[in-house]
């Protein structure tokens, strides 16, 4: 294969890496690049790749441990380390429009960063296409360190001391039920406001629709605000939209983008995508709240 290279795809953040074909057994070199190239550009597409899920999870390992998909831990205390996105089940059959899984899935159409209601929130996600479908169905990326590069420094002072509470069953109990067992696996959390990157020291908010209130502020000031920051990092001119292609493999920073996916109609068209998750290190990805 040709040397790694990588072609920006949004002036804040966003990049396509040519010349690095992801596995258990990528060299150092290619592995390196992949690390620096997350801090550096948030959001990576690598298409044409020969994927499967034993390939998916190895290449996972290689950037850390990867995270038990909580839907299923949560309800049974199985460990699986996959979530499917999409409307395809294992055994190929199709969810439609009106399906409970087609309406549990459009609770991530709102801008949200992967796991921040966890503890230990993931630091990136791994999301491969095997179908996707003719029309619809994007997956649209934002930046929030790109959003608090935007800030005034008046904003910016009055953001950095504050904490946000992330709250699974405040996000997901108006899109569809959580079950009791699921719900009292995932309690709210704490998390800092404004995170630093530990390798480049760059700043961004995290926040996204896990995030339920700002303590010792009235619940209406804490939606105002979390609301805002939510819209100034997404505003249509920073938004990256990528319309997956079969053979793409799209790795993002959870610690400082916000991701959603995008309508379609489930009644027409197959969508398949296999996601695994790293799970953040206490080294400092995601610092704990004082
Ligand atoms: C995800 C996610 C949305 C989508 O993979 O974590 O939120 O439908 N995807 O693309
Ligand atoms: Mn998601």
């Amino acid at each position: 294969m040709s040397k790694p290279d990588i072609q920006p795809l949004h002036t804040d953040f966003g990049g396509r890496v040519y010349g690095i074909e992801l596995s258990g057994n990528m060299d150092d070199h290619s592995l390196n690049f992949v690390r620096q190239a997350i801090d550096d550009y948030s959001v990576l597409c690598f298409s044409d790749q020969d994927m499967s899920d034993e390939k998916q999870l190895a290449f996972t390992r290689l950037l850390g441990s990867p995270e038990a998909e909580h839907v299923r831990f949560g309800n049974t205390g199985i460990v699986n380390y996959f979530g499917t996105v999409g409307n395809i089940q294992d055994d190929g059959s199709k969810f439609d429009n009106i399906s409970a899984n087609t309406r549990y899935q459009s609770g991530n159409q709102l801008w949200h960063s992967d796991s921040s209601f966890r503890e230990t929130p993931s630091f990136v996600s791994i999301l491969h296409a095997y179908e996707v479908p003719g029309e619809g169905g994007q997956t649209e990326f934002a930046s929030m360190r790109a959003g608090y590069a935007r800030l005034s420094d008046e904003m910016r002072e009055r953001i950095e001391p504050l904490h946000v509470v992330h709250d699974y069953v405040f996000s997901r109990s108006p899109i569809a039920p959580v079950n009791p067992n699921h719900a009292a696996s995932l309690p709210p959390v704490m998390h800092p406001m404004v995170l630093t990157n530990p390798v480049n020291g760059l700043k961004n908010y995290y926040i996204g629709s896990h995030a339920r209130s700002i303590p010792g502020w009235s619940g209406l000031d804490s939606r105002q605000l979390l609301d805002t920051l939510v819209e100034h990092a997404t505003a249509s001119e920073h938004i990256l939209s990528l319309a997956f292609r079969p053979g793409d493999t799209v790795i993002w920073d959870n610690r400082c983008i916000l991701h959603r996916g995008t309508r379609y109609d489930a009644d027409r068209w197959r969508r398949r995508m296999r996601q695994t998750r790293v799970v953040g290190s206490d080294k400092g990805v995601i610092p704990k709240p004082l």
